[in-house]
């Protein structure tokens, strides 16, 4: 397990490019097992979750080979249609390939991909949306198994707007017979980027991005390259590094338009930013002002995905704040690690309250998940002293290069295998 060495308390200044998208090149890849056709998908961050939705694809026969940054993947000789337990585990969203798999097979199995360190995550919404598609499913010994005669088109209305339902669903109605439409279906930029990458290869879906899908069934798809949108994440992770140690940064290759709630509590926090094209220019000179709330919710809401990294920020804010995580039951598991560098956090049930303290001091703290795990390295960067974070596996699922990319900001952080 490798760990990162950090010594805190120095700026960051420079300019980075945003990596593409994690959460809509895994989407986009499954969806790649609709086509006979070869699909290149352009310039895939070189993370672990992507690594494992590939090992997947070739398992399930699809032929994959590596153009530099870009992986290309051809479906034409695709022969099973079940997703290793293992890697179904590993990735939990594998769950999108239901729809893909079915569409092609008019089969699927997948080991029930069960909770993670956020919380239950329960597949419930996708399963019952590909039955209103006409899909028979039985779960037993823990496996999902699908089939049917031929996927219909039908209107599915979603009790809550589900990223990955909403995905899945729109990649098993797109060769349906009929019309499919999607009701309360979710409305995050990377919704809207697998629709553009299924319209690209020849389908007939509108409405992503306003809560309501159409797709009208086709018969066929192409293939072609196609270069998906940048991480919104990752970019708010290095927008927040900065307004927690100070510096300034021109962050290229992000439409900011679909980082707004962040950038109104940084303006908020005190943060200069100034947005030209695809670039975003942060300076932050002075100890952040607390901002009152922060409240997670569905796209355009504040992105649960930065809910720890906003936090780590409240701790060393001039102030007291309240952070509400509506989304996921226990996407907190980073805060006895924040309270080892000092910091004053209580959380009760989803809502954590902070009082801001004038620096944090280092400490060795560990890793839980993904996002959880980038709190505590940005809080290290902002700490007094030397630090270290523990089990960084969890970060390598989501960020390319991550110590390559804060070094670059003049941050001293190093990776060390244990
Ligand atoms: C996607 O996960 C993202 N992952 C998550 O990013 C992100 O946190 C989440 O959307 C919310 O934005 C990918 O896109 C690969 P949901 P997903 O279905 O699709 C409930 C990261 O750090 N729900 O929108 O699993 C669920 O319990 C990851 O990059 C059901 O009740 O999220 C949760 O409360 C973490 N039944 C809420 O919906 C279902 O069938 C939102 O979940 C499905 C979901």
């Amino acid at each position: 397990m490798d760990k990162y060495i950090i010594s805190g308390g120095g700026r960051l200044c420079g300019r980075l490019r945003v990596q593409t998208a994690k959460n809509s090149v895994l989407p986009i890849l499954a969806a790649a097992v609709l086509t006979d056709e070869p699909v290149a998908v352009c310039n895939v961050p070189d993370i672990t979750d992507v690594k494992n939705m590939v090992k997947i694809l070739s398992c399930l026969g699809c032929k994959i080979s590596y153009r530099g940054q870009d992986v290309v993947i051809d479906s034409s000789c695709c022969d099973s249609c079940e997703i290793p337990r293992a890697l179904a585990h590993e990735l939990r969203s594998s769950v999108f390939l239901l729809g893909s798999v079915i569409s092609r097979f008019r089969r699927a199995k997948i080991a029930y991909p069960g909770g993670c360190d956020i919380g239950l995550r329960p597949v419930d919404l996708h399963l019952t949306g590909l039955k209103r598609l006409g899909v028979d499913i039985s779960e037993c010994n823990g496996y999902i198994t699908c089939s049917c005669q031929k996927l219909t088109g039908n209107e599915i209305m979603l009790d809550c707007p589900s990223v990955g339902a909403t995905e899945n669903i729109m990649l098993a109605a797109v060769k349906a017979e009929g019309t499919t439409v999607i009701k309360n279906a979710a409305r995050e930029p990377e919704i809207e980027d697998v629709q553009n990458f299924l319209n690209f290869l020849g389908a007939k879906i509108k409405g992503a991005g306003t809560g309501t899908v159409v797709i009208e069934g086709v018969k066929k798809l192409g293939g072609g390259d196609y270069q998906p949108i940048a991480d919104r994440i990752e970019a708010g992770t290095f927008l927040i590094a900065v307004a927690m140690c100070g510096g300034e940064m021109e962050l290229g290759g992000i439409n900011a338009e679909n980082l707004s709630s962040l950038l109104h509590k940084l303006r908020e926090n005190g943060c200069k930013l100034r947005i030209k094209n695809d670039k975003i220019y942060i300076r932050s000179d002075r100890r952040p002002v607390a901002v009152k709330s922060v409240e997670t919710q569905p796209y355009p809401g504040f992105p649960t995905d930065l809910q720890a990294q906003m936090t780590a920020l409240c701790c060393v804010c001039a102030g007291n704040s309240i952070v509400t995580e509506n989304l996921f039951e226990t996407r907190f598991k980073y805060v006895p690690e924040l309270k080892k560098m000092g910091a004053d956090i209580t959380v009760i049930d989803r809502t954590a309250f902070v009082r801001g303290v004038e620096r944090l001091k280092g400490a060795v703290t560990v890793a839980h998940d993904l996002r959880g795990g980038a709190a505590l390295v940005i809080a290290a960067l902002a700490a007094e002293g030397e630090s270290e974070v523990l089990d960084i596996s969890h970060i390598d699922r989501g960020y390319a290069g991550f110590e390559y990319k804060l070094r670059a900001l003049g941050a001293k952080i190093r990776r060390v295998s244990t």
